[in-house]
């Protein structure tokens, strides 16, 4: 389906109307198209391959490799020293920011059912508490977890003392660092953000997984150190309709997802599962996980957070209990990651359903996106910078509706920006990825480096409606 820009185009203030009027009158294009063949998508390189393109056990990428090679433990973001700097005549307006939080421990269902190695997180607090307004004041609670031998449930020789998932000590570090590096941008060299914070300039947003609460005190922390110890508002949603990590109900989207990938058992999904089936049998050897336990052989996100989780915190990878000889090798993690990455480009772009899928699941904070854009052209809202701290499941959605030409698993702190800004009257739209600007498969948004902002709002209105009117619809039915 192809619509013209003039007939999509809401015209509703003098603002949108020069807007409009800078930009051509050409068609925008919402079909999906295929992304770059590379060896992420490359069934021979990926079952027949070796090694793994990227790094895999550190959160420092080595001053001899480029900021922007892909670092699942610490994703490359816009920072000062690769920033591109925008052209001359082009006025920052506003820019919103979405980056998946930084590293973590495992979640407890991607965890091996016999425990080698315990997890500790005595080197950091996580705090939970509440204060009655408008006295505001309350002890400083934090979470101390504990196992008890009499407490039968508590997995075997298990004494480490973290909540799965939490952020990490050190994926606190990441995340305060990722503050600072943004805020070096967009205050230190270009005076865009304020010198204080400004809550009617500033909104930072989180989802209702308490892990990216964790990781926006420490954004908060780096940008405005004199919010230390301090109250600060963050932007959440309801649970049951949260946009951001996606958390609402899209039935139909759901549907599609267990039609042609995780779970469906459509030939050029299973292919890669069949062709796996060695590698199965060694990690099940090492691991103790059920070999018919679906949850670990419909796709390899288990294994791959499992190992990642562990490479990342420099911890050795795994041998079976009792049996010292017989464990996952370096190889055999690589062979995880290739697969990793094939699932998420798979899921999110190969298949010409990601797109629809995409749209249903992540559509209204797209939505959300376009309205906070217009409001920041016709001047009805005073922010100039939204923070979004989220998940792969909302990054990767993301990337998928950009129709990104190489997709690949967002790892820790992955960032996508969008740059708002004016020139001579009229509005352009730049979008970062991994702090260098994204290329899209689709025509109509290509290298999206100043593309006149009606072209990205037509393409939104488009797939999810103004105000993501269009997504009720599209996720009702089957
Ligand atoms: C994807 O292909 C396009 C067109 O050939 C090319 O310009 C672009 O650089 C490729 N992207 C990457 C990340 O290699
Ligand atoms: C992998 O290599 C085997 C053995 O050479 C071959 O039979 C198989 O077709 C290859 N798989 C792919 C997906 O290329
Ligand atoms: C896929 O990978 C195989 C094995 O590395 C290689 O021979 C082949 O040329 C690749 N195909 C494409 C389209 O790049
Ligand atoms: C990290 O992984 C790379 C690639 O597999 C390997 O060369 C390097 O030795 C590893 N470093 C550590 C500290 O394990
Ligand atoms: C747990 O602690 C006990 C007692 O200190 C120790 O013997 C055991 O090796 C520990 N297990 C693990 C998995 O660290
Ligand atoms: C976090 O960074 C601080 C300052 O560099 C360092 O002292 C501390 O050891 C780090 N903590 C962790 C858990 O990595
Ligand atoms: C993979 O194996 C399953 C179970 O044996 C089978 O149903 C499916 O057709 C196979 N897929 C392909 C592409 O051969
Ligand atoms: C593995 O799971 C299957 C199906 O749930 C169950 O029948 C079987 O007993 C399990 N095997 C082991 C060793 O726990
Ligand atoms: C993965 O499995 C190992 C081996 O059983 C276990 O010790 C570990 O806690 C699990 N999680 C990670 C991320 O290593
Ligand atoms: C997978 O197969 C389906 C059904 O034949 C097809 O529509 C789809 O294009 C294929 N996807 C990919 C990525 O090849
Ligand atoms: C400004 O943008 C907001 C958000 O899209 C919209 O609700 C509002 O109607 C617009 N105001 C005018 C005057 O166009
Ligand atoms: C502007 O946006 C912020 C943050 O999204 C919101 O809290 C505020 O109510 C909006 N202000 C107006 C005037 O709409």
């Amino acid at each position: 389906m192809v619509i013209s820009i003039r007939n999509a185009l809401f015209l509703g203030s003098v603002a949108h109307q020069a807007a409009a009027q800078c930009s051509q009158a050409s068609n925008v294009d919402l079909t999906w198209h295929a992304p770059n063949q590379t060896n992420i998508n490359n069934l021979s390189f990926v079952v027949n391959g070796t090694g793994s393109e990227g790094m895999y056990n550190t959160s420092i990428t080595p001053a001899t490799t480029a900021y922007s090679t892909y670092n699942w433990c610490n994703m490359p973001h816009v920072r000062r020293q690769e920033y591109p700097t925008a052209p001359s005549g082009y006025d920052l307006v506003y820019v919103e920011l979405i980056h998946r939080h930084h590293k973590r421990t495992p979640y407890a269902s991607n965890t091996f059912p016999h425990e080698t190695y315990a997890w500790y997180c005595d080197n950091e607090a996580l705090f939970f508490y509440g204060a009655p307004r408008p006295d505001g004041t309350s002890a400083q609670v934090a979470w101390q977890v504990y196992t008890t031998d009499s407490n039968p449930l508590a997995p075997q020789g298990f004494n480490g003392t973290c909540q799965f998932p939490q952020i990490s000590g050190a994926g606190l570090n990441d995340s305060r660092q990722h503050g600072k590096d943004l805020y070096g941008v967009y205050h230190d060299l270009l005076g865009f953000l304020p010198s204080s914070y400004d809550a009617s300039k500033i909104t930072y947003r989180v989802t209702n997984n308490v892990i990216t609460s964790q990781v926006v005190g420490q954004v908060i922390e780096a940008q405005y150190p004199t919010l230390t110890d301090q109250n600060v508002g963050v932007a959440i949603q309801p649970d049951s309709i949260d946009s951001l990590e996606p958390a609402y109900t899209c039935t139909a989207s759901t549907n599609l997802y267990a039609s042609y990938s995780v779970g469906s058992s459509a030939a050029n999904w299973t292919l890669h599962l069949n062709d796996s089936v060695a590698l199965y049998a060694k990690l099940d050897s090492v691991s103790g996980v059920n070999t018919s336990d679906s949850g670990w052989h419909n796709w390899f996100d288990h294994y791959f957070d499992n190992l990642s989780a562990r490479l990342c915190h420099q911890k050795p990878l795994p041998c079976q209990i009792g049996n010292s000889s017989n464990c996952i090798t370096q190889a055999d993690a690589d062979a995880v990651f290739r697969r990793g990455q094939y699932e998420y480009s798979f899921i999110y772009r190969d298949s010409p359903s990601s797109l629809p899928m995409s749209t249903g699941s992540f559509g209204i904070w797209t939505a959300e996106l376009a309205s906070n854009l217009r409001a920041a052209i016709n001047g009805t809202n005073s922010t100039i910078y939204r923070h979004n701290v989220a998940h792969d499941g909302s990054v990767s959605r993301l990337l998928s509706i950009l129709q990104v030409d190489v997709m690949v698993w967002p790892g820790m702190g992955s960032e996508v920006v969008f740059e708002l800004y004016s020139k001579g009257g009229c509005y352009y739209l730049r979008t970062l990825w991994g702090g260098q600007v994204l290329r899209s498969s689709n025509p109509s948004l290509g290298l999206v480096d100043m593309i006149p902002v009606q072209t990205f709002l037509s393409y939104i209105d488009g797939l999810a409606g103004v105000k993501g009117a269009k997504i009720p619809g599209l996720c009702s039915g089957s």
